[in-house]
C-alpha cells in the first residue's frame, strides 16, 4: 500500500443544446468564420437558454452520480469552481447542494477563471489525501453568455456554456492518482482580462451599465502571449519534476481558449498532437468547463484508460496558471 492520494473516480459533463455557429456570429457582428476558425480553432459553441450555473452542475454532477451509482447523501464537499455564480451570495454550491439533495455535504464556490478547475482539483485533493472527506465533488461550470457583449466581436466569438464534474475519493494502490501539481497566480496581469462592473469596486449604477463594465473585457494579444508562455513553462516543469519525457505522457488535457495555444504547449512538451485532447472546435471556450469536459468526452469515448499518465494544464484571467500530473487509475470498459 503506497501513500494515500486522491483520484477521479467518476466524470461527468452537461452542454445546453443551443449551439451558436461562427455563421450566426456573422449575422451579429462585423466577424467571419474563416477568421474565427483559423485564429481560435473554434466552429461553434453552446449557449444556455433559460436557467443558470447551478443548472448546469446539477446536470453535470447527476450523470456523475449515476455512474458511480451512488446518492447525492454520500457527498462530503461540493466545491463549485466559477466565474458565473448565480448570484454574488449564497455560493452557487449551496444552490447546487439543495438542488441534488446533498444533505450530509457542505460546499463553497471558488474563482480562478480558466483555472478555476485545477485549483478547485488541488484544493479538494488535499481533504481526501488528508482523510478529513472520502467523497468530494470538483466541477467547473460558467455560463459565459451572461457576461458576454454580443456586440463585441474580440470576446463574443470565442466563449460558450457548459459544466463538467469529478468525483474524488482515495486511492492507496502505489503511483495512481493526482501525482503532483504547480499552481501560479500574478495579480499584475488583472488588467488583462477582467470584468470591471458590479463588484465592490464599481457597484451596479446606470453608469456602469451605460459603459458596458458588466461584460468580460480582454486585451487578447497581452494574454496571447502570457499564456504561450505560462501554460508550456508549467506544463513542461510538472513533467521534469517527475521526470517523464514525450512519450510517457498519454494525454495532454489542456483549457480550450485557443487553438494556436495548445498546439504551442503540445510542442513544448514533445506530443505528439494526437495526445492532445481538443474540443475547442465545438465548445469554444467554456472557462472552468474546459478540462473536466475534455475529461468526460474522452471517459466516455473509451480513450482515457488505466495507466495512463495525463497532464491537465490551463491559464486564465488573474493571471492564473498551472499543471496537474494524474496517473488514471479507473478500469474504462467502453470500447474505443
Ligand atoms: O481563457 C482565458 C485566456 N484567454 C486566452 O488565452 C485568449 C488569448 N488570446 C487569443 O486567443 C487571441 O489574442 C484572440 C483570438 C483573442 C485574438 O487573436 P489575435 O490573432 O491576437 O488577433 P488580434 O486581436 O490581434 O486582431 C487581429 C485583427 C485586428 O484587426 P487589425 O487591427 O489588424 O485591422 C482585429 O480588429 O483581427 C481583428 N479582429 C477580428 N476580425 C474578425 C478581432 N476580432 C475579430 C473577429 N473577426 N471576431
Amino acid at each position: 500500500m503506497g501513500k494515500r492520494r486522491a483520484t477521479i473516480t467518476a466524470v461527468g459533463h452537461y452542454v445546453p443544446e443551443k449551439i451558436l455557429s461562427n455563421h450566426d456570429l456573422e449575422k451579429m457582428v462585423d466577424t467571419n468564420d474563416e477568421w474565427i476558425r483559423t485564429r481560435t480553432g473554434i466552429s461553434e459553441r453552446r449557449i444556455l437558454e433559460q436557467g443558470a450555473t447551478s443548472d448546469l452542475c446539477v446536470r453535470a454532477i447527476e450523470s456523475l452520480l449515476a455512474q458511480r451509482k451512488i446518492e447525492a447523501t454520500d457527498i462530503d464537499l461540493i466545491i463549485v469552481a466559477t466565474i458565473t455564480p448565480d448570484m454574488f451570495f449564497p455560493a452557487t454550491a449551496c444552490v447546487v447542494q439543495d438542488k441534488i439533495g446533498a444533505r450530509n455535504a457542505w460546499g463553497f464556490d471558488l474563482s480562478a477563471a480558466c483555472s478555476g478547475f485545477l485549483y478547485a482539483l488541488v484544493t479538494g485533493a488535499q481533504f481526501v489525501e488528508s482523510g478529513v472527506y472520502s467523497k468530494v465533488i470538483v466541477v467547473g461550470a460558467d455560463k459565459m453568455s451572461s457576461i458576454i457583449d454580443y456586440t463585441d466581436r474580440n470576446t463574443c466569438i470565442l466563449f460558450g456554456d457548459a459544466a463538467a464534474a469529478v468525483l474524488l475519493e482515495a486511492t492507496e494502490e502505489e503511483g495512481f492518482g493526482i501525482l503532483d501539481h504547480r499552481l501560479y497566480s500574478d495579480g499584475s496581469g488583472g488588467s488583462g482580462l477582467h470584468m470591471k462592473g458590479g463588484g465592490s469596486l464599481n457597484p451596479a449604477s446606470h453608469e456602469t451599465i451605460d459603459r458596458r463594465m458588466h461584460y468580460v473585457y480582454q486585451d487578447g494579444k497581452a494574454v496571447y502571449k502570457a499564456a504561450i508562455k505560462g501554460m508550456a513553462d508549467v506544463s513542461a516543469e510538472v513533467m521534469e519534476r517527475n521526470n517523464l519525457k514525450g512519450n510517457d505522457i498519454a494525454w495532454l488535457v489542456p483549457h480550450q481558449a485557443n487553438l494556436r495555444i495548445i498546439d504551442a504547449t503540445a510542442e513544448r512538451m514533445g506530443l505528439d498532437p494526437s495526445k492532445v485532447m481538443i474540443n475547442i472546435d465545438k465548445y469554444g471556450n467554456t472557462t472552468a468547463a474546459t478540462i473536466p469536459l475534455c475529461l468526460s468526452e474522452w471517459w466516455q469515448c473509451g480513450k482515457l484508460k488505466r495507466g495512463q499518465n495525463i497532464v491537465l494544464s490551463s491559464f486564465g484571467a488573474g493571471y492564473t496558471w498551472g499543471a496537474v500530473l494524474i496517473k488514471w487509475s479507473l478500469v474504462n470498459s467502453a470500447k474505443p
